[in-house]
């Protein structure tokens, strides 16, 4: 006899978010055959030294059961020693910090840990889409302080406002900032830190891209700033320093009482990273400063194929500060930004991603474009944006 299908209703919350529009354009582009310029993440294999870690990992054998549920020991002395080297102090592994699955179960974690249903979370706009989610999973309300073009830069008053008018308990920060490639300096970290403290409030930030910066900017971390230990969560991880998205390694590093809270949500939510990785990780941990030097000199070199190609296809991009993305300006196109992507994919074969979907205010004349690519299919798609002017 046939069944009946359940009339039951999937949770309000799922209702809430649709799927990625990112790894939908990415569907597109697979579809179409076109370059992947939509979801960020390389497609070149990571440095040697980690292969080579991971074999010597697998040839030793004895590390395929979980980890402690906090990261293996091994690997939260080897990021200690990292952080406490870039930050001038010493960082307890014990205790301020958490291995976690990418820095998105960090963000994940961090906002489950500090808000409660109903409360009220400011994110600066543009934003990576996953702390919409992330707000909604945790119960809370986005309320959305804008970055304003070209500097990207916030106004003050509006984020006092946030805090004021709206009772927000935290703000999420994302530095360098995916999709607009702001570094935030650190006169505006100060102004944050300042109106924090004023509200009592708490800050959750994301820095995978802290090691990838531009033209002597430098990436501060909120953390570091005078009495910001206790406010701020930092959330990070190991994908695009070391080009080991999959791998899935990530971190939160905060004082031990926060360190605690989200360990609580970390254990129910995944129990712990994969251990081999961990422990092959530790290589990339080990890095002198020179790695990342290179790294960021490796993205440049990136960024000048891409870039010049943008502005003579007449979709010209703000010039990034840090991560790995181009903002593109197609008024030029006389398209919208979700038909001009799905153009592109079809036919010149090279697919961005609709801007509209890190804005939270109408906003249809913006792209985004990663360029965490090989030169070579850089190059080619640099090729393909050229002939844009000739197809329109
Ligand atoms: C700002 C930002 N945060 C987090 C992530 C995901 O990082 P992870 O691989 O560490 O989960 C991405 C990936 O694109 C990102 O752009």
């Amino acid at each position: 006899m046939a069944q009946e299908p359940s009339r039951r209703q999937s949770a309000q919350r799922v209702g809430r978010f649709t799927e990625s529009v990112i790894r939908e354009q990415s569907r597109i582009a697979l579809e179409h055959g076109a370059i992947n310029l939509a979801q960020g993440f390389p497609d070149f294999d990571p440095p040697a030294f980690l292969i080579e870690a991971l074999q010597a990992v697998l040839a030793k054998g004895g590390n395929h059961q979980y980890a402690n549920t906090w990261g293996a020991p091994e690997f939260r002395l080897a990021l200690s020693r990292k952080i406490s080297r870039e930050v001038g102090r010493m960082v307890d592994p014990d205790r301020e910090l958490t291995v976690t699955c990418g820095s998105t179960e960090a963000m994940i974690a961090a906002m489950m840990a500090i808000l409660d249903p109903g409360d009220h979370v400011a994110v600066f706009s543009p934003y990576y889409e996953n702390y919409a989610a992330d707000g909604i999973l945790a119960g809370a309300e986005a309320v959305h302080v804008r970055l304003h073009a070209p500097h990207w830069r916030f106004d003050p008053e509006e984020l006092r406002s946030a805090f004021r008018d709206q009772g927000c308990k935290a703000l999420v920060v994302c530095n360098p900032s995916n999709p607009c490639g702001k570094v935030f300096t650190l006169e505006e970290l100060e102004t944050i830190a300042a109106i924090l403290q004023e509200y009592d409030a708490l800050a959750v930030t994301d820095e995978v891209y802290q090691h990838i910066t531009y033209h002597g900017r430098t990436h501060i971390p909120l953390a570091t700033l005078p009495d910001m230990a206790d406010r701020v969560i930092t959330c990070s991880s190991l994908s695009k320093t070391y080009s080991i998205t999959g791998w899935r390694l990530g971190y939160v590093w905060a004082s031990p009482r926060w360190t605690d809270a989200v360990r609580k949500v970390h254990d129910f939510l995944t129990v712990g990273a994969a251990h081999p990785l961990q422990m092959a990780a530790i290589a990339g941990l080990e890095q002198p400063d020179s790695y990342y030097q290179e790294l960021s000199k490796e993205y440049s070199r990136r960024l000048e194929i891409l870039l010049p190609a943008l502005s003579d296809a007449g979709i010209p991009a703000l010039r990034p500060q840090g991560a790995y993305f181009l903002l593109a300006d197609i008024s030029s196109t006389g398209m919208g930004d979700v038909e001009f992507c799905q153009f592109m994919a079809r036919d010149l074969g090279v697919s961005p991603v609709p801007g509209s979907s890190f804005f939270e205010y109408p906003v249809g004349n913006l792209v985004r474009f990663h360029f965490s690519r090989r030169d070579e299919t850089l190059h080619e798609a640099a090729r393909r944006l050229r002939k844009l002017p000739r197809m329109l």
